[in-house]
């Protein structure tokens, strides 16, 4: 193919893809906030998921410590969403090595994620509460009837209610994590700001929910206020609402780096007291 040609055949592609997205079909303004979005991520693009660590302040040995303990069980769970086919809608392998870096980095009281699915991400987080011994994991997600297949607000088809809300969770690690684990169901606008005024910190959040721009936007203003100094916000899929929110808050160094969209971004401030009680 000669070079003016690759360029029409990725413009088209681009066009498609934006074009599978409801909430940016004839939006002009949206669909050109996800172009440069785009081109922003691809620019800021980190060569391995230890960068992001890195990009967080640790060092990535020592937050990936115990690791080879889960290994095993947490590939095979990667494995069962791949073998089981359609859309489930799970992070990948290396954005779970980068959850469970940060856990264990971090030793957070308290992490929120929305957007359980089949429930890969809660077994990454999860591994690593187990290894800190300490913390708890609240996960959000509606409450689906099995056997529907869903269809999201944007645009989404996940086939994961086929099997259960956090089906490839492995036993030994639901059996391991107990009652620090709670899974609960509801729609993220309305079960969310309830749980953040009943909880008595949160360390690490963990958006994997609706991927509208409006809806991740809102999600990281709400809980921002929320998160404790040191604290980290984390997004899958980032989109333009991630660059919008990094400059109203005035975090542009944390405005680009991503892994596959993978993004991340620490509260200014002292860290929590778990790690304060560490280096003292
Ligand atoms: C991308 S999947 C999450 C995958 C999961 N993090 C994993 O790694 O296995 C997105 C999930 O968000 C849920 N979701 C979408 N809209 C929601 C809402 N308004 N409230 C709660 N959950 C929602 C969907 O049901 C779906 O399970």
């Amino acid at each position: 193919m000669r070079p003016k040609e690759v360029t029409w055949t990725k413009l088209r592609r681009h066009w498609q893809e934006i074009n599978t997205w409801p909430c940016y079909r004839g939006r002009w303004l949206g669909q050109l906030g996800y172009s440069f979005a785009k081109l922003i991520y691809r620019l800021g693009q980190v060569k391995s998921p230890t960068q992001l660590l890195e990009l967080a302040g640790f060092h990535p040995g020592e937050a990936l410590e115990g690791f080879e303990r889960w290994e095993r069980l947490l590939r095979v769970a990667a494995e069962r969403i791949e073998r089981a086919g359609g859309n489930q809608g799970a992070i990948s392998y290396e954005d779970g090595l980068i959850l469970y870096g940060l856990v264990r980095g971090l030793k957070p009281r308290c992490v929120v994620e929305t957007g359980t699915g089949p429930g890969l991400a809660t077994s990454f987080l999860g591994a690593a509460l187990v290894e800190n011994r300490a913390g708890e994991l609240y996960t959000i997600d509606l409450p689906v009837e099995s056997g529907q297949q869903i269809r999201l607000e944007d645009g989404g088809a996940l086939d994961w209610p086929a099997r259960g809300l956090g089906w490839a969770i492995p036993a030994p690690l639901r059996k391991a994590l107990g009652t620090r684990l709670k899974m609960l169901r509801g729609d993220v606008r309305e079960v969310l700001p309830k749980l953040l005024g009943t909880l008595p910190a949160l360390d690490l959040f963990f958006h994997d929910d609706l991927h509208t721009p409006a809806h991740m936007l809102w999600e990281y203003e709400l809980v921002w206020p929320y998160l404790s100094p040191g604290g980290i916000l984390i997004s899958d899929d980032a989109n333009f609402a991630w660059l919008r929110f990094c400059w109203r808050v005035g975090l542009r160094r944390y405005a680009s780096p991503n892994w596959r969209r993978l993004t991340l971004a620490r509260k200014p401030g002292d860290v929590p007291h778990v790690i304060r009680r560490r280096v003292a």
